[in-house]
């Protein structure tokens, strides 16, 4: 018998695939590394709450049973919440699942994705795997969201558009007047998703963006077209779970159920994301002090001559050009991690008080390395 993987072996038919996948960019995400201070992925440097751990040890029992498709007792709680409907309230693995059902609904081969960028990574990977067309709309000056630029963009082939606030990576937010602005100039046809993962660390901000009361206003004056996303991986430190939810008229959450996964959001997420909703106290110390933070380091950095913009979210964004990867890589090298867009710049997450002492520490030492040139000179110029 012929040895099926020896050189006998006929040459195998390739499986008939996509081939418009080959130029997709491939998300890697972080391998589990231990003895590193991980402040690359924005995640909360926290343990969950007690609460919500003893919840998801009461749960372990029932894990024989598929979850509750429906979601019933969390949506009940979160719609209480939030004072909407139910039926206005999506459940997903991860907001960036309900991304990708958005985009599902929304697009069909061809169809534009418009987004700013550089915002969250992910984004245009999602619109490729539906076929879509990504139209980037760069940042301002200011690294903020170009909204009026954006809704210039708009053509007959948008279908959807994401607003990305506090914007991922570069911490900037937009604010309401600006956001109501940008949706009278955007047709009713065309889906605006406010992705608003970080909302909770906001902090101060004059007029500041709440995606959520601003689907309500817009759902009581019959308007669809917009959504709001939130997650309970960042401010409710449940990143591991992957849940996240979306707020939109009811025939869009409609929709988004007919194309999500089955069982997607398991039965672990779903009770875990309830006894989160309990701590809300808790949880909004723990943003307090996570803010308190942010701002403690971004003067600690501006202070070096760091360029930091005013960050709305649980981490901060550096500039830093040419010096973004020998910054992540002197980083690296004291144990810390922190995430470098190559020629671009660096995002580090807010981590304990002890962490960002740490990366402090190794940002000053950079910056007195040559690597650090170009940083300095901005800084001068
Ligand atoms: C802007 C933005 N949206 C969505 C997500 C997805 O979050 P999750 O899928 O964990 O809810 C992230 C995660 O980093 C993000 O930065």
């Amino acid at each position: 018998m012929n040895d099926p993987s020896g050189p006998d072996r006929p040459p195998a038919a390739r499986p008939r695939v996509r081939s418009d996948l080959d130029g997709l960019p491939l998300f890697r995400g972080r391998a589990a590394q231990s003895g590193m201070i991980r402040l690359d992925c924005n995640e909360s440097p926290l343990a969950p709450p007690a609460a919500v751990q003893a919840a998801l040890t009461g749960a372990v029992q029932g894990l024989n049973r598929y979850p509750d498709n429906a979601a019933a007792d969390l949506t009940a709680r979160l719609a209480e919440r939030h004072g909407v409907p139910p039926a206005a309230l999506s459940l997903g693995p991860g907001s960036v699942g309900l991304c990708a059902q958005l985009i599902q609904i929304a697009c069909a081969a061809g169809d534009e994705v418009l987004i700013p960028w550089r915002s969250f990574e992910v984004y245009p990977s999602l619109a490729g795997t539906a076929g879509a067309v990504v139209r980037r709309v760069p940042l301002t000056a200011g690294h903020a969201l170009d909204l009026p630029a954006m809704a210039a963009a708009i053509t007959d082939r948008t279908r959807l558009v994401f607003v990305c606030s506090p914007n991922n990576p570069t911490g900037t937010s937009v604010s309401r007047a600006d956001v109501e602005r940008f949706l009278a100039a955007v047709p009713p046809d065309v889906l605006v998703v406010l992705d608003e993962a970080y909302a909770e660390f906001t902090g101060r901000q004059a007029d500041p963006l709440d995606g959520f009361a601003l689907v309500r206003e817009q759902l009581r004056q019959g308007r669809t077209n917009v959504v709001a996303l939130r997650t309970f991986s960042k401010a409710y430190g449940l990143a591991g779970l992957r849940i996240g939810y979306c707020l939109s008229a009811p025939p869009v959450a409609e929709l988004l159920g007919r194309v999500a996964v089955p069982y997607a959001v398991g039965t672990l997420a779903q009770r875990a994301a309830a006894a989160a909703l309990e701590c809300e106290p808790e949880v909004r110390e723990r943003c307090r002090h996570l803010v308190e933070e942010r701002e403690r380091v971004r003067a600690a950095l501006l202070d070096s001559g760091w360029d930091v913009p005013v960050s709305g979210a649980n981490f901060l964004w550096l500039p830093a050009g040419p010096a973004a990867e020998p910054l992540a890589a002197h980083c690296r090298e004291q144990r810390i991690l922190v995430k470098a867009f190559v020629g671009e710049g660096v995002r580090v997450t807010v981590g304990t008080a002890a962490e960002n002492d740490a990366f402090l520490a190794a940002a000053s030492r950079f910056a007195r390395t040559e690597a650090a040139a170009p940083v300095r000179s901005a800084a001068l110029g």
